[in-house]
């Protein structure tokens, strides 16, 4: 079953003069969809802190191959992308569905212009499904009873938040709020996460970033991030820089400040 909207699809008004997080990681992809507030601040960033551009490729490469392992190695056929950002190659249901064509997909953003181009996450294969749902992700309730429509919560899930956690700037909150979408769904679910680890570099970064008037975007010391994998089992190779998890292609350069795991829920 493919999801396709219905009609024109109502969008709120776009702020184009305040940066934001979706249309500034398109800017460092080199991507179009942005405006001069966010290029400004991007660039701005992009020199003060010059990896931030090798970060979000490497977020990128790294949920695609997460997604590739779980789907191929794992079996999970199902996945929810919290904070998905505007299309960009290699999508979750993209990398999924080449797999598994069966795959069932959920989206979830707040930004209006993801929602804009939302039809363009929606071109999945109808032997499986994908859903966008424009939503706050700290609104769990709402996130889980519209993923209700595209996902089984008897089957596992894979649970996704790629350099986008940081946005919930609370460490009790952004526990709490893993704790009660995995809750939801049952063992065997996985969880994929990557964030900015905090190192005097990068906190003078996320202060530019939020004092430049964008969404709060907080780094975290290691030990924080890998502890959102308390409970759960780490695979292989476990919590570290996204560059080392799995690589495909030889490693040009340091190893980024993004770190992550994948891990199963039991
Ligand atoms: C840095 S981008 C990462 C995009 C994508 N996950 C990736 O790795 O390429 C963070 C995304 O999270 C979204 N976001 C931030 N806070 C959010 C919230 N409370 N609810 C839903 N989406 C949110 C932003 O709009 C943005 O698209």
């Amino acid at each position: 079953m493919n999801e396709e909207p219905q009609g024109p699809v109502a969008v709120d008004p776009i702020d184009t003069t305040t940066p934001h997080s979706a249309r500034m990681w398109n800017f460092w992809l080199g991507g179009k969809d942005n405006y001069p507030a966010d290029r400004a601040l991007g660039a701005a960033m992009a020199e003060a802190y010059p990896q931030i551009v090798d970060i979000a490729r490497a977020s990128r490469r790294f949920q695609a191959r997460a997604v590739r392992h779980l789907a191929q190695e794992v079996g999970i056929r199902q996945f929810l992308d919290l904070g998905t950002g505007l299309p960009t190659a290699e999508p979750t249901h993209e990398v999924a569905q080449k797999v598994a064509p069966e795959a069932r997909v959920v989206y979830v953003d707040n930004d209006p212009i993801v929602l804009a181009h939302a039809r363009a996450l929606l071109t999945g294969r109808p032997e499986g499904a994908t859903a966008y749902v424009p939503a706050d992700l700290t609104d769990a309730e709402t996130v889980l009873r519209e993923a209700d429509k595209i996902l089984d919560r008897e089957q596992p899930v894979a649970l996704m938040l790629l350099s986008t956690l940081g946005h919930v700037t609370d460490d009790a909150r952004a526990a709490a709020l893993l704790h009660t979408y995995l809750d939801a769904f049952p063992a065997g679910s996985h969880l994929v996460l990557c964030d900015t680890i905090e190192t005097p570099v990068t906190r003078a970064a996320s202060d530019e970033y939020a004092d430049g008037g964008a969404l709060p975007y907080v780094s975290r010391p290691a030990a924080t991030l890998r502890s959102f994998a308390d409970e759960l089992d780490l695979l292989d190779p476990g919590f570290g820089s996204i560059s080392l998890w799995r690589p495909d292609e030889p490693l040009t350069g340091d190893p980024v400040d993004q770190w992550g795991f994948v891990a199963a829920k039991r």
